[in-house]
């Protein structure tokens, strides 16, 4: 049965460039995307650039721009970076919008109608040389639980407790590395709390993996506290209305831009609606990808908030791990970085999809980006045994039989196995399972090279058995047709490439249109990928 599915990723803010830490979630995100358009589902795959809040008014000083010309900038930066990596999205929006504005406060007037917004006068931790209060991750400062020390305002990265930045020992400003001072100010709360039961009950049923589920229940044991979503001046955001210059704090539009984004992306194509996504009772799905940074805001912020509105709750949350290279976290400032666009001006976006498919598990694990092992990778899998299938296959085609392939399977047992392959490959698609996706199709890999071993179709040539010869290579072609319609969700560009050289179109493996030979005639085989030498991959480092 056909399913509608909408698909979001976690928006990147618009003060910095994409970098090969946001392309783990981007690239797994549209493999799923593309898997499920594959076999058949509707999908819908959005997202938007986070343009709010104080880290972007920081970052525009810095750069001598306004804050709108720099977040319109970026926004096309970010664009470009996913496009080039082929994410396919079907609205890339901004917090920054009219519609995110109408929506936030028609959300607000609702909560407070409800009775689920309060006020109080609270003390935050505030910058006398810059002026302002001090977001949490510009507080530096003890661990009152575990005493790390070099801890965030928010919480630990040592023992993961959240805390409260005025509980934190000895705070400094990382902006001006100077002791802030308790100032007080009347703030917005959001009435988490009341939740607390129908939450429990939504995080354990199926929406989170269970190593998750277990990280949000302590979070629970401790109890669940108040939302501040109210901020003072000076912000870059939506102001408060009927209060004296306050402004919404950016994770709620940030959130609601989820739905925001939607909306647009519905105004601007008639036959999409908007409801039927986003009601209480939509049986369409949401899927959204996050980091495992940010499951506080996605489990318990962000779906109390839908409730609240009588809104739909996402169906799952498939939640990563964080990506180092050489095990070191993604670091600007100790030249552990890797923009997507040094990486691309150097190497295929392909490549990088595929280590990151091979290195994809349910685990919420970080992954190592290490420069060797991809390019080990690539050139092992990719060229040696996927695309040397093609190459050594249509050689023989092209030479001796002007392209034409023969008119019968060779090996229907071997087809077979290929074929079968599907329900356990769509088994670890569906479930987020790539690595083992990859795994199995370079099994398969492993098969067809074997068969093309073990039928030496360079004999059969010079023993001019031109009958075997063209029975040999056309399975050949064949295999590599499969394992490339198996790899299409991952490798959407090569995949355009074989798609040309073998004359059709590549769709998803079944016994109805896989058991006959996929195409009559190839096109002479050019170089689909090329192997890295690994002197050139280095270049993306600098
Ligand atoms: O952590 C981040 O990068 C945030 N900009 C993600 C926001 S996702 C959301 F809630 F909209
Ligand atoms: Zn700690």
């Amino acid at each position: 049965m056909n399913k509608k599915i909408l698909v979001t990723c976690a928006l990147p803010y618009a003060n910095g460039p994409i970098h090969l830490g946001h392309m783990y979630e981007h690239i797994q995100a549209d493999i799923w995307v593309r898997y499920q358009k594959l076999i058949g589902n509707t999908v819908y795959f959005i997202c938007a650039d986070d343009a709010h809040g104080t880290p972007i008014i920081l970052q525009s000083k810095k750069l001598g721009l306004s804050i709108e010309n720099m977040i319109n900038q970026i926004y096309l930066e970010h664009i470009n970076d996913f496009s080039r990596f082929n994410i396919n999205y079907d609205n890339y929006y901004s917090t920054h919008s009219i519609e995110n504005k109408e929506l936030l406060i028609n959300i607000y007037v609702k909560l407070k109608q409800k009775k689920l917004i309060y006020s109080d006068i609270i003390g935050q931790l505030y910058d006398t040389k810059y002026n302002l209060f001090l977001p949490d991750r510009f507080i530096i400062g003890t661990c009152p639980v575990c005493f790390s020390s070099k801890q965030y305002g928010d919480s630990c990265e040592i023992c993961s407790t959240t805390y409260n930045a005025l509980d934190l020992i000895n705070p400094k400003s990382v902006l001006s590395n100077t002791i802030p001072e308790i100032r007080m100010s009347k703030h917005l709360f959001f009435n988490l709390p009341v939740f607390n039961n129908i939450l429990y009950k939504w995080i354990s049923s199926g929406v989170l993996d269970n190593c998750v589920v277990n990280k949000i229940k302590e979070w629970f044991n401790v109890g669940l506290k108040p939302w501040n979503i109210s901020r003072d001046a000076p912000y870059f955001g939506f102001l408060i209305p009927k209060e004296n210059n306050k402004y919404f704090y950016v994770w709620l539009d940030a959130s609601i831009a989820y739905i925001s984004t939607f909306k647009n992306f519905c105004q601007k194509n008639n036959n999409i609606n908007f409801y039927e996504f986003w009601h209480k009772y939509s049986n369409t799905y949401l899927y959204q990808f996050i980091g495992k940074d940010i499951i506080y805001f996605h489990s318990l912020f962000w779906p109390a908030i839908l409730h609240s509105i009588d809104f739909r709750k996402p169906n799952k949350l498939f939640v990563h791990g964080h990506v180092n290279i050489d095990g070191k976290k993604l670091s600007k400032s100790k030249n552990n970085f890797i923009t997507a666009n040094s990486y691309l001006s150097i190497l295929e976006s392909d490549y990088l999809r595929y280590y990151y498919a091979s290195k994809l598990t349910l685990s919420v694990s970080d992954i190592n980006f290490n420069l060797e092992e991809f390019v080990q990778k690539i050139n092992n899998d990719i060229i040696n045994k996927v695309i040397n299938l093609a190459a050594r296959s249509s050689k023989f085609i092209i030479d001796k039989f002007n392209g034409y392939l023969s008119k019968k399977i060779f090996d229907q047992t071997l087809n077979n196995i290929f074929i079968n392959a599907s329900n356990e490959i769509q088994l670890a698609f569906e479930k987020l399972n790539i690595s083992f996706v990859t795994k199995k199709i370079m099994y398969l890999a492993d098969l067809a090279n074997i068969f093309i071993n073990n039928n030496k179709p360079w004999l059969l040539t010079k023993k001019n058995n031109y009958h075997d010869l063209q029975n040999i290579c056309s399975m050949g072609i064949h295999l590599f047709a499969i394992i490339m319609a198996y790899l299409k969700p991952i490798l959407p560009s090569l995949v355009k490439k074989t798609e040309l050289f073998l004359n059709t179109k590549l769709v998803w493996v079944d016994h109805t249109t896989y058991s006959k030979l996929i195409t009559d005639r190839i096109n002479s085989f050019t170089h689909i990928a090329k192997r890295i030498e690994l002197a050139q991959a280095k270049l993306i480092m600098i």
